[in-house]
């Protein structure tokens, strides 16, 4: 049992060996929240534990009661407008202009294991693995109906949280904001941790002081978005990697959301996420319903690397489709920045023969195979293949590549269109845009109305026809542009509030469809590199497109900030061609592996390229990459020093047994006369003896975790002067050690 209720003081305690989530019913039939942390023994009884004090200047609930004020009372799901003056989770408008909601509670069930969302993605278990509490709260006057589900893990530190809304009353509703989750954490300071950026320097890590007001990480764009991660921490100040507390929230979305902490001025961090109410409307008729999206909580007394270990295992165990989520991925080759959007079959054909003499086990042919596309500005939504490219079609292209040994997988970007295309000419109505209004071009192109489902439909008919048509096993779905002058033309203009939702909705709808037709189908999710890198998307497509950006050195603030949620075997990363095409900078091909091996492997240049010697170096590292893939991907993912820190970057796999580890030590610019450098390796069998396969070194484990792998080691100089580690010396240096438990 893992939900325990006191019936008579109606509280509701959430539990596993390793968090409580605890919250009653007040006086009011509101809820309170009451404890989230450390799993605790508890009593049963919180009487004692109600926090309470004279707020002066405060609305409170009774006449004869100074103290039940609900501006400062911890709550569960809190409503706009009636007492609490801080962040709302739900709002709503009725007929009469009114907005105020008294929701009260009404009853509770329980059940083993947890149901799907419909029509959205959701973490999913097994009966056994999870149990479900449902908290049914009802606002009299208007007949409206809120169910919050809470879903705990038996063996995870997580809990899922989503909100159901119903409407039982005879007038229309309008749903103005609905988050997914918010929890007011117990008054202390926290650091605020988020994962920002742009495009080409997506999810770089952030940390800084919680302090009274709202700190707020959100995207309107359409997308999850570059900018920000649907995703947000709080942290202990005194937490690191390894110790400390940390609240997290993360949505299981790819749309418009909203991550935030409104800090009140008695330091309670009201922590929230959910769907971000900008523009947002959701007219509710009497009987209709309305889901949100889930949003996972984690909570770690281990630090972030406890709480990315849970995010990891619950997104390989819970989320990703379980087709793949344990399963190898093939080493790729990606023409993309080989060739960008200038080829012809033969050039095709030339990479995909040098890529198979590699060792490449999948060949990807990335945009410019359909319409007209010779530049980015036409042909987009014309999902036919271009002959004067590709004589002998994308099947005949597809069999060449199977022939060379290889599997074949094709770019789309099914929810664009260009100005020069089929689709918007026969079909202008389809693409988003407020009448009167100048339609904004982004990349010369334009967002199809995905919240229409007669534009779904036709594009899934052009993709089936091509994927049904051709032996295709992998797909990778791009998206280039995000939504402005938001307006459909589909929907009436009472619902136009309603299209950002939509539009996601029926993205996830092409997803179900294409993959319920083709079920072997392996899918990268792509948004201008990793603009909608979310576990929305890990649910459809197991691996992400991680950036544009394929430099070994800014891969690793943005790979070190990514693995905070997202595990290894999501993370998709390319080796290219130096000097690189977004930095311009020279690494060695060894550090540009060496990071892309923590990742799903593959290349990307024309490795017609190539020298001999780059040659051989890649034949090793495909050989590598597919001895240690189950390692790489599957191992538990630990960082071990942070890019945004230091110099050096240190992070490891290791196999839950401890009999495997893969360290890797990476270094920016090189230091003259430095300090002794030492990788120290936790969490290994301490008595037990481990062999580093690179250099035959053997150390013991408690020799790995107190004095490290030395990276400086003694070298005699012949000529009594040692030159032979200053002509070693390098910028962007990188090692890998493979550790093989051998007593
Ligand atoms: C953006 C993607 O991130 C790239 O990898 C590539 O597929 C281009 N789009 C193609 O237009």
């Amino acid at each position: 049992m893992s939900i325990f209720i006191n019936e008579q003081e109606k509280t509701f305690h959430l539990t596993n060996d390793k968090i409580s989530y605890i919250f009653r019913v007040m006086e009011n039939k509101q809820l309170e929240h009451i404890y989230y942390g450390s799993k605790i023994v508890f009593s049963d009884s919180v009487s004692r534990l109600v926090e309470r004090s004279f707020r002066p200047v405060s609305v409170v609930e009774f006449d004869n009661d100074l103290t039940t004020c609900l501006d400062s009372i911890k709550q569960e799901f809190p409503s706009s407008g009636g007492g609490d003056f801080r962040e709302a989770a739900i709002d709503v408008t009725f007929e009469n202009g009114s907005h105020i909601l008294e929701l009260e509670y009404n009853s509770y069930k329980t059940a083993k294991g947890k149901t799907k969302l419909p029509g959205m993605p959701a973490t999913f278990a097994n009966q056994d693995e999870c149990e479900t509490l449902t908290i049914f709260m009802k606002d009299e006057l208007s007949g409206l109906e809120v169910e919050l589900n809470y879903t705990i893990f038996n063996t995870l530190p997580v809990i899922t949280r989503s909100v159901r809304l119903h409407n039982n009353g005879n007038e229309n509703i309008t749903i103005e904001r609905l988050l997914s989750a918010s929890v007011d954490i117990p008054d202390q300071k926290y650091d605020v941790i988020h994962l920002s950026g742009l495009w080409g320097r997506e999810r770089h890590f952030y940390r800084s002081p919680a302090e009274p007001g709202v700190k707020a990480v959100y995207s309107t764009r359409g997308a999850s978005s570059h900018h920000h991660n649907p995703f947000i921490a709080l942290a202990h100040p005194e937490a690191t990697e390894n110790h400390g507390n940390v609240y997290s929230m993360n949505l299981v979305y790819s749309g418009n959301f909203l991550a935030q902490v409104d800090v009140d001025n008695y330091y309670v961090n009201r922590l929230m996420i959910g769907i971000h109410p900008n523009r947002f409307q959701w007219k509710l008729k009497p009987h209709g319903e309305f889901y949100s999206p889930e949003a996972v909580l984690v909570f770690s007394d281990k630090g972030l690397n406890g709480m990315s270990h849970a995010y990891h295992d619950l997104y390989n165990n819970h989320l990703i489709n379980p087709k793949w989520a344990h399963k190898a991925r093939p080493v790729v080759m990606n023409n993309w920045e080989g060739t960008y959007l200038d080829f012809t079959e033969d050039k095709i054909i030339s990479i995909a023969e040098t890529a198979s003499e590699l060792g490449v086990e999948l060949f990807v042919l990335d945009d410019g195979w359909f319409g007209k596309r010779d530049l980015d500005n036409s042909s987009l939504g014309d999902w036919y293949v271009n002959k004067e490219k590709l004589p002998n079609g994308i099947d005949g292209l597809a069999k060449k590549v199977n022939d060379l040994g290889m599997e074949f997988g094709l770019w789309f970007e099914p929810e664009m269109s260009n100005s020069d295309s089929h689709i918007m000419k026969e079909h202008p109505e389809w693409i988003i845009g407020t009448p009167g209004r100048f339609r904004k071009p982004a990349r010369f192109q334009y967002v199809l109305d995905y919240g229409n489902p007669e534009v779904v439909e036709h594009i899934f008919e052009m993709m089936d026809d091509i994927l049904s048509n051709a032996n295709i096993s992998y797909v990778k779905w791009d998206m280039n542009r995000n939504i402005s002058e938001a307006y459909s033309a589909y929907l009436d203009s009472k619902s136009q509030g309603e299209l950002m939702h939509r539009y996601i909705l029926g993205v996830y709808t092409l997803y179900d469809k294409l993959l319920e037709r083709h079920p072997n189908l392996l899918i990268e999710s792509c948004a201008s590199g990793g603009g909608r890198f979310d576990p929305g998307m890990l649910y459809y497509a197991p691996q992400t497109w991680t950036s544009d950006d394929s430099d070994a050195i800014e891969r690793l603030k943005i790979q070190y900030g990514t693995s905070m949620v997202y595990p290894v075997s999501s993370i998709g990363a390319h080796v290219s061609a130096v000097p690189n095409h977004q930095v311009g900078r020279i690494t060695p091909l060894d550090t540009r592996a060496n990071v892309a091996f923590f990742g799903v492997f593959g290349y990307e240049l024309d490795p017609n390229k190539l020298t001999e010697e780059e040659m051989q170096e890649i034949k090793e590292q495909i050989k590598y990459y597919k001895r240690n893939r189950e390692l790489l991907l599957f191992g538990e993912f630990t960082r071990l020093a942070s890019p945004f820190e230091e110099n050096e970057t240190m992070w490891m796999v290791k196999t839950k047994d401890k009999e495997q580890a893969i360290v890797a030590w990476f270094q920016v610019l090189s230091i003259p006369n430095d300090g002794y450098r030492r990788v120290r390796v936790p969490g290994l069998d301490p008595s037990a003896l481990y062999e580093i396969e690179e250099n035959g070194l053997q150390y013991t484990g408690s020799e790995l975790e107190n004095i490290g792998i030395v990276l400086t080691p003694p070298i005699r100089g012949e000529l009594g002067f040692d030159d032979t580690a200053i002509m070693n010396k390098r910028d962007f240096d990188s090692k890998i050690f493979t550790l093989r438990k051998v007593k």
